[in-house]
């Protein structure tokens, strides 16, 4: 017997730090929709998910909560593991980093290198983002910032050991050449290798020592591995690797393909296959960096709380409506929007309106002139082959879109496909034909016709939709062969004679405004749930006594160019004039802070910033739920120059 082609999918690790929003849900539901494609084509298909949940960042979250961090991340797993079981995810295995298979293997890959010369001893001193757990030196940093997120970065000096990355550049940036579809969009390729890969690669500090929730390297016990060596690493521990059973890696390894954020991509395409490549593994065939999911424009995340909780919306919309909107909201790599509005009209246009009403009134007719029995067509006419054209057609472009994950426009086929449906029964008009006796035939031909396209329709709906196929094939009667996808390339494979029943709408239409305002309700209070940043490293008075901060007086102030977060401000403290650069431009005009006072940090070593000496840098705040900045000021007129204390 010929044996099953396999296909191996992964989503990234989710960090368990907080609740997962609709935009995480996005990476996971679109995996799953491509696992069950796959399974329906007949591959034998392992679709890997799960938790990375070491790191500085959850030890303090974990400490902020009170608990002990295992504690911690247990509770928000579960809280992940309900969110896939309501999404109807169909995972075949789920991997946390704190278990003893993960643990261990990631123990012996760190020895491994370490013996091979790959990983060796040195120390580390450069900009740690926390919230991001990562590296970075100081060219890398964006106005003083983490270049990924924009928030601040804390300065990082300790041993560790380091990965040796560099010796490996000629290797990657040979295999972005030579594999030009190893990350797909092709736009992300070119970033990485003309951002991270050709300015050349460092090598990576891949232990902590000061915190210890991470996988202790096993040689030098006060170290802790660095947690994306850690976390990469689960697309093989999760298979057995170098395990007495590694059947399952044996068996699937190399991955097909990897489905990560675009913010992700750099772990992804530059430093796991430098470690597979270390280890003398095969690499994953293929990593796809998606966008990201926005709400009303901005970033989603909880602290500015507009998140909607995704369980909520399932509860309210069904599953279907969900999976079915994330699917063809989020253009192929490109970032989406997620808002209420477009939702509601999304199930009111596709799935009330086109879809629900096509099944709903065919199977109607069905039943009202055929007494709920299937007809049988006869010779089509030029009308009837043209929909069927299609219809065949439409399994050949949606496979075609569907194998690169471009689930936006495969969806569009269909839809495609169902309006043109909708367009036949305006065409052929059924109630006129079911007038005349002698049309009766012809009426059967056109019912028919419409129902063999529905259960095509439902055929690509399957791998998005967990319900609303097998709702289909019930209301057409479609059982059996004529419910799977190995005859798509046939048309009338629909049996005439079966019985179909009229059920209820698939999708109710629903009322926009009144759903607005449910959802508005829905959203998270604003004022009770902000969450402030992790309390820093607790430090004595001599440390703060440090700091040498004055009140200055803006004398005048200018915009950077090319820097559109910054203003270029020349201050007076007495006799004294500074220039400093400061990241207040989104807040603040060149006009408005003249004349200003501000506190600045009077002892801060100067740095450069665009090419301006900044000559230390002035406080404020950023607002915890809005991220607008304040600046800080005496509250009454000073003297410039004067000391704060
Ligand atoms: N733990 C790492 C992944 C390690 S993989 C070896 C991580 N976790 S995460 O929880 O922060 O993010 C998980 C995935 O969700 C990432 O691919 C990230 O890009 C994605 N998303 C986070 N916010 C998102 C949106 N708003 N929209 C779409 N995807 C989103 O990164």
């Amino acid at each position: 017997m010929e044996e099953k082609k396999t296909f191996y999918i992964t989503t990234p690790i989710y960090y368990p730090n907080d609740k997962l929003h609709i935009g995480h849900s996005y990476c996971t539901v679109a995996c799953d929709c491509m696992a069950r494609y796959k399974r329906m084509l007949g591959y034998d298909t392992y679709f890997l998910t799960g938790t990375d949940e070491h790191g500085l960042k959850i030890q303090r979250s974990a400490e902020a909560a009170g608990v002990d961090p295992q504690t911690y991340v247990d509770n928000i797993v579960e809280g992940i593991q309900k969110l896939w079981k309501v999404l109807e995810i169909s995972n075949n295995d789920f991997i946390r980093t704190t278990q003893e298979r993960h643990v261990k293997t990631v123990q012996k890959i760190f020895r491994r290198l370490y013996d091979q010369g790959d990983i060796y001893k040195g120390s580390y001193e450069g900009w740690y983002c926390t919230p991001c757990e990562s590296f970075w030196t100081e060219s890398q940093l964006v106005d003083g910032n983490c270049p990924d997120c924009g928030r601040p970065v804390e300065r990082a000096k300790e041993e560790c050991y380091f990965l040796r990355l560099s010796k490996y550049q000629d290797w990657i940036l040979n295999h972005f050449k030579e594999h030009p579809d190893f990350l797909l969009p092709a736009s992300r390729a070119n970033e990485m290798v003309k951002n991270f890969i050709e300015p050349g690669l460092e090598d990576l500090c891949v232990s902590r020592t000061t915190f210890t929730w991470g996988i202790p390297v096993e040689f030098d016990p006060g170290h802790v591995v660095y947690v994306w060596v850690d976390a990469l690493t689960n697309y093989i521990t999760a298979l057995g690797w170098d395990t007495e059973d590694d059947s399952l890696y044996q068996k699937y390894w190399p991955a097909d393909i990897h489905f990560v954020g675009k913010d992700i991509v750099r772990f992804h395409t530059i430093i796991w296959p430098i470690i597979l490549h270390m280890l003398g593994l095969p690499l994953p065939k293929q990593v796809l960096g998606h966008g990201l999911l926005n709400l009303n424009g901005g970033k989603m995340s909880k602290s500015k709380g507009n998140v909607v909780d995704p369980v909520q919306l399932i509860e309210r919309y069904g599953v279907d409506a969900i999976r079915y909107y994330l699917l063809r909201e989020m253009p192929f790599g490109a970032d989406g929007n997620f808002t209420n509005e477009a939702l509601v009209a999304r199930i009111n246009m596709d799935l009330a309106n086109d879809l629900g009403n096509l099944v709903q009134r065919t199977v109607a007719m069905i039943s009202k002139y055929f007494d709920g029995v299937m007809p049988a067509p006869t010779a089509p006419e030029d009308v009837d082959k043209a929909l069927i054209d299609e219809a065949l057609k439409l399994s050949e472009t949606y496979c075609r879109e569907m194998d690169q994950m471009h689930f936006s426009t495969a969806l569009a086929e269909v839809f495609h496909m169902i309006s043109s449906c909708n367009r036949y029964i305006d065409q052929t008009a059924p109630w006129v034909l079911a007038k005349d006796p002698e049309k009766k035939e012809r009426l059967g031909t056109v019912l028919y016709n419409l129902a063999e396209c529905i259960r095509r329709v439902a055929l690509c709906l399957v791998p998005v939709m967990v319900n609303t196929p097998a709702k289909i094939f019930a209301a057409l009667g479609a059982e059996g062969e004529s419910a799977t996808w190995t005859r798509m390339d046939e048309w009338g494979i629909l049996p005439a004679g079966v019985r179909v029943t009229v059920g209820a709408a698939l999708f109710p239409r629903l009322d926009p405004k009144a759903e607005e305002e449910a959802l508005e309700a829905l959203l998270p209070k604003k004022e009770e749930t902000w969450e402030i940043a992790p309390a820093k490293e607790e430090i004595d008075i001599e440390t703060f006594g440090k700091l040498d901060l004055r009140v200055a007086t803006v004398a005048a102030a200018e915009k950077v160019k090319k820097a559109d977060k910054l203003l270029q401000l020349t201050l007076k403290l007495g006799n004294e004039t500074r220039t400093v650069v400061s990241g207040i431009a989104k807040a603040y005009t060149p006009e408005e802070m003249v004349g200003r006072q501000v506190i600045l940090v009077y002892n801060l070593k100067p740095a450069k910033l665009r090419g301006i000496e900044s000559q230390g840098m002035i406080l404020c705040a950023s607002d915890p739920v809005t991220g607008k900045l304040s600046l800080l000021a005496p509250v009454d007129a000073m003297h410039d120059g004067a000391e704060v204390s």
